[in-house]
C-alpha cells in the first residue's frame, strides 16, 4: 500500500472541505479498526462506542452497513489494513453553535498494518496531564491535543509511549493505549469516568479475563502501583497486548506468564500472527 487511501462519504477523495467542523473545532469522533482478511473481530465494540459518542454529541450516525462497506472497499485486495473512521458534524452552524440538522461527514482512511512487534515496551511518564471532563470521558472524540502534547514530550526523550496521569495523580492510560496492572494474581485497570478513552481492546480483555475466571478489577492506579507490579501491559485495537519491560528505572526481566498468555490469546483474536511483519 503506497499511501493513504481515503473515502469521503463513500467516494475516493484527497481532501476534506476547509469548512468541516471536525477540522474547525474537533467536532466529531473516530475509530481505529484492525481488519485482517475482511474480518474485524472488535467491530461490534467499535460501533457501540461510536453510538455512545454520537448520542453524547448529538451527531447523526451513518449506518453500520455504510461504514462496513467503506472499510471493505478499502481492504479489498489487501491481506489487512488499519481503517480509521472519522465522523464529523459536517459543515455549517454559526461558529461553535452547530447547525440544527447536521449532516454527518464520513471519512474512512486505510493505512498498512503496523509491523508485528511483541517485544516489551520502554515507557516514560508524561508531564502532560489529562483534564477531567465527565461529558467527554471515554469517547474517542477528535480533540486529542493532550495526547499530541504528550507525544511531543516523548519524542524529545526518544520514547514511543508513556503513561498519562490526571490532575489527581491517578494513572489513567498511555497516549494511545489503555493500561492494565498485574499484581498478586489480579489485574487492575483504571476507571475512565473522568478522562481517558474507553478502549475496545480493554473492554474485550476485561470480558476475556472474567470469562476465564481471572480476578480483574477497576480501581485507582498510582505510579507507585505500577512500579511495584508483577507486570504491566498496554492494549489497543491495532496492536493488541503490549507488555511493558521498563518504566522509570524499573525493569521487568520477564513477561509475567498470565500476561504472556493473554498476549497470545489477543494476537489470535486479532489475526496478528497470520501475516508477515509489515505485510499489507
Ligand atoms: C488515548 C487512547 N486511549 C486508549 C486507546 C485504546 O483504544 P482502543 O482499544 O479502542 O484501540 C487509544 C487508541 O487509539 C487511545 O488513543
Amino acid at each position: 500500500m503506497a499511501h493513504l487511501r481515503v473515502l469521503l462519504d463513500g467516494q475516493p477523495a484527497h481532501a476534506v472541505p476547509a469548512s468541516d467542523r471536525g477540522m474547525q473545532f474537533g467536532d466529531g469522533l473516530f475509530e481505529t479498526i484492525r481488519l485482517v482478511q475482511g474480518r474485524a473481530p472488535l467491530w461490534d465494540r467499535h460501533m457501540a462506542r461510536l453510538r455512545e459518542g454520537a448520542n453524547r454529541l448529538g451527531l447523526p450516525l451513518p449506518s453500520d452497513d455504510a461504514l462496513a462497506a467503506d472499510c471493505h472497499t478499502l481492504a479489498a485486495g489487501h491481506h489487512g489494513i488499519v481503517a480509521k473512521i472519522i465522523l464529523t458534524r459536517g459543515d455549517g452552524g454559526s461558529g461553535y453553535r452547530p447547525p440544527q440538522r447536521p449532516v454527518t461527514r464520513r471519512i474512512v482512511i486505510a493505512r498498512p498494518l503496523p509491523p508485528v512487534d511483541v517485544s516489551p515496551l520502554t515507557l516514560g511518564v508524561c508531564e502532560t496531564r489529562l483534564g477531567h471532563h465527565a461529558l467527554l470521558a471515554g469517547l474517542k472524540h477528535l480533540g486529542r491535543l493532550e495526547q499530541v502534547l504528550a507525544q511531543r514530550e516523548l519524542a524529545a526523550r526518544g520514547l514511543g509511549e508513556g503513561l498519562m496521569l490526571d490532575q489527581d495523580d491517578a494513572v489513567i492510560e498511555a497516549t494511545m493505549s489503555n493500561l492494565f496492572v498485574y499484581r498478586d494474581h489480579a489485574f487492575v485497570t483504571p476507571p475512565l469516568d473522568r478522562c481517558g478513552v474507553q478502549g475496545v481492546m480493554r473492554a474485550a480483555i476485561i470480558d476475556m479475563l472474567k470469562a476465564q475466571g481471572s480476578d480483574v478489577r477497576l480501581a485507582r492506579v498510582e505510579l507507585h502501583d505500577c512500579l511495584v507490579a508483577d507486570g504491566l501491559f498496554l492494549c489497543n485495537a491495532v496492536r493488541g497486548v503490549q507488555p511493558v519491560g521498563e518504566l522509570n528505572g524499573r525493569h521487568w526481566s520477564q513477561v509475567a506468564a498470565p500476561i504472556k498468555a493473554l498476549q497470545t490469546q489477543v494476537m489470535q483474536l486479532l489475526g496478528i500472527m497470520d501475516h508477515q511483519p509489515g505485510a499489507t
